[in-house]
């Protein structure tokens, strides 16, 4: 008889995820090979990719998502070195440094963020769904959304890039189900992602600046029902679930991950 365990086995299959070599994107790889897929891991830090493959049994390669020839030449190289192409998660993005009150947002910053963000979310969708078509076997797209693509809070260019990731998802998932390809978007709420323990939560906000942007993120993780951060590894297995046949009649769905800030 068939277990439930076998729902979310991905032995055989092949998944390509994007800014694979730190935070989100390792956790999600890890998971991804927990569950038995092979993955390639992208990243423009091939260090740091390559320390995420070593670590899984993984392959690694330098992609700039931007490029969309480069994205081209990766999907089919992710098929000419790991036989297939089943999952491609866009996981790789910006926001940071690209974020702030919009009469700080330079041109430079506006195109590099949409040209990541966006741009290169599109070109990864393009590529892998015409690798996946050809291929004949269905597939999975999941699309690293935000919940900052619906409560604001990071800035024009960021809020803005990830709700069009949002809504990409859903005209892709409306075109591509005839071939069987699932396309979902996950977004996650705050995640750690840097060095060291994060900081706590659940305490009385910080008070007020008088920036009602960092001044709305600030508010919101301090109240997070959760009451920590979020760890990579709970994306990882929201993504486990997008690709593996526990969501086989899951499409065009925009996931919180987010420990409760979407009902604040
Ligand atoms: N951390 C959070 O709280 C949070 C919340 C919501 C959404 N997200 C989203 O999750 C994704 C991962 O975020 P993270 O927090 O792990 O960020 P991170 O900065 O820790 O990692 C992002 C990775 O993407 C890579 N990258 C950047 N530009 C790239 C490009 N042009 N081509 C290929 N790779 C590139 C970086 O080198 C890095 O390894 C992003 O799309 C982000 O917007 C993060």
């Amino acid at each position: 008889m068939q277990q439930a365990a076998d729902w979310i086995d991905l032995t055989g299959k092949v998944a390509h995820v994007t800014g694979g070599a730190k935070g989100i994107g390792r956790g999600i790889s890890r998971a991804l090979a927990m569950a038995g897929a092979k993955v390639m891991v992208s990243d423009v830090n091939l260090d740091g990719a390559k320390a995420t493959a070593e670590d899984i049994d993984g392959a690694a390669m330098f992609l700039d998502v931007s490029d969309r020839v480069a994205v081209d030449e990766a999907m089919a190289h992710t098929l000419s070195t790991l036989g297939r192409l089943d999952i491609l998660v866009n996981n790789a993005g910006v926001y940071q440094e690209f974020g702030g009150p919009v009469r700080d947002i330079t041109d430079d910053m506006w195109r590099t963020l949409w040209s990541v963000n966006v741009d290169g979310v599109f070109y990864c969708c393009r590529a892998a769904a015409d690798v996946m078509i050809k291929q004949g076997n269905g597939g999975r797209i999941i699309n690293v959304s935000s919940t900052q693509a619906v409560t604001p809070g990071v800035g024009v260019t960021y809020d803005g890039s990830k709700a069009a990731v949002a809504q990409m998802t859903k005209a892709l998932a409306l075109e591509l189900a005839a071939y069987n390809i699932n396309v979902n978007a996950l977004a996650p709420g705050p995640t750690w992602v840097n060095e060291g323990a994060p900081p706590a939560t659940n305490g009385a906000p910080p008070p007020p600046t008088g920036n009602p942007l960092g001044d709305t993120v600030a508010d919101r993780i301090a109240r997070l029902p959760k009451g920590h951060w979020g760890d990579p590894m709970e994306q990882g297995k929201a993504v486990v679930f997008l690709a593996s046949s526990m969501s086989d009649f899951v499409t065009g769905i925009y996931l919180p991950v987010d420990g409760g800030w979407l009902t604040l």
